[in-house]
């Protein structure tokens, strides 16, 4: 069994899971709340918050697994990227508990996680296959041939999806996170209310998001104040279904030019409802199989950490006591 902790961003996660895959715990803290009176994940606070319930989240961990540390065999932990600063503290708190108990660690790549994770039970995807992974920090296509790593085909060239619908809940004054908020609001709005652009950089497969931000500002500082807000629903799923369609668009072309009849979604865009409809109405016009994860395995989560840990090469002890985290990944 992997116990795994991931304490990228401002969740605090511990996750049970066996080799075979199956999920026994996946414990969340989330810390949004905290940070929501700033506007956006105050670094400091984040890791501070890790510190004081990242003991409590392994305990819950081990407890809804009916585990204890002696049934696990290996510890897996996200390496980066993310803040520096939460990173140490959920590394540091793996070393801690492997080294205690002289077991294996598994340092794990954090986008390896979300790209793998449709490989958890119950209906585990197989490679090859092709993941649209969108969360707050990434929005990438890539390429698995096999699980233990990825091949990534095209990357947003500025703002990440997430990144798209935080901003974009900013100017509509709504809160944060702004996705789900967006989400929520765009199921009373027209989807073909206003117009904003769906363009595409370049023949590749790569994204970009900052010119539909810049004219959703520009469109609500036209329509000016009282009226952008009594047309909030229709801006919301307007802007929403641009952001779907462009991830969709990139998605598409992936999978036609791979070849490939598999296809997955991950990170935090993932849980959007617009794209997950629009991804299996593609699918089905293409004849390709979906596999959406649960929107818990979508958003940052342990198991989906110890996924990846389950092909990733692990660190005998003491090996790892030097390991640093990294905000970012070569
Ligand atoms: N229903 C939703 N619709 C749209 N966006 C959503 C939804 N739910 C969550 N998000 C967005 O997902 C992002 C968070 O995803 P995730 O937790 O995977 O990102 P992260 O860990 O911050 O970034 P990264 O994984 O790149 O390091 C936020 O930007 C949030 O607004
Ligand atoms: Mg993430």
């Amino acid at each position: 069994m992997i116990l795994a902790i991931e304490t990228s961003c401002d969740d605090t996660c511990a996750a049970v899971v066996t080799a075979a895959g199956e999920i026994r715990s996946n414990a969340i803290a989330s810390q949004g709340l905290l940070h929501e009176r700033y506007g956006g994940v105050v670094p400091e606070i984040a890791s501070r918050r890790h510190l004081e319930l990242a003991d409590a989240l392994v305990a819950d961990a081990l407890e809804q697994a009916g585990a204890t540390l002696e049934d696990i065999d290996r510890v897996a932990v996200t390496r980066g990227p993310g803040l520096i600063g939460a990173l140490l503290v959920g590394l540091s708190a793996a070393k801690a508990i492997a080294a205690a108990r002289r077991l294996p660690l598994v340092p794990v790549d954090h986008l390896h996680g979300h790209v793998v994770a449709s490989t958890l039970q119950p209906d585990p995807i197989e490679p090859p296959y092709v993941c649209l992974v969108a969360s707050g920090g990434h929005t990438f296509v890539a390429r698995v041939d096999e699980p233990s790593t990825y091949a990534i085909l095209g990357q947003t060239l500025d703002d990440a999806a997430g990144e798209a619908f935080d901003k974009g809940a900013r100017i509509l004054g709504l809160g944060y996170p702004g996705g789900p908020i967006v989400d929520r609001l765009a199921r009373d709005g027209d989807a073909s209310a206003l117009d904003f652009p769906r363009s595409l950089p370049g023949d590749g497969l790569d994204f970009s998001f900052s010119g539909l931000k810049t004219s959703l500002l520009y469109r609500v500082r036209d329509l000016g104040e009282q009226e952008a807000a009594e047309r909030r629903a229709d801006l919301a799923a307007s802007y929403q279904s641009a952001i779907a369609d462009a991830l969709l668009a990139r998605l598409e072309q992936a999978v036609a030019r791979e070849g490939v009849e598999r296809v997955a979604l991950g990170g935090g865009v993932a849980a959007n409802s617009a794209l997950r409809a629009g991804a299996e109405a593609l699918c089905e016009r293409i004849g390709a199989r979906l596999w959406t994860p649960p929107i818990a395995l979508c958003t940052d989560n342990a198991a989906m950490i110890a996924a990846a840990a389950r092909f990733g090469e692990p660190v005998a002890y003491p090996g790892y006591l030097d390991l640093d985290a990294a905000a970012r990944l070569a």
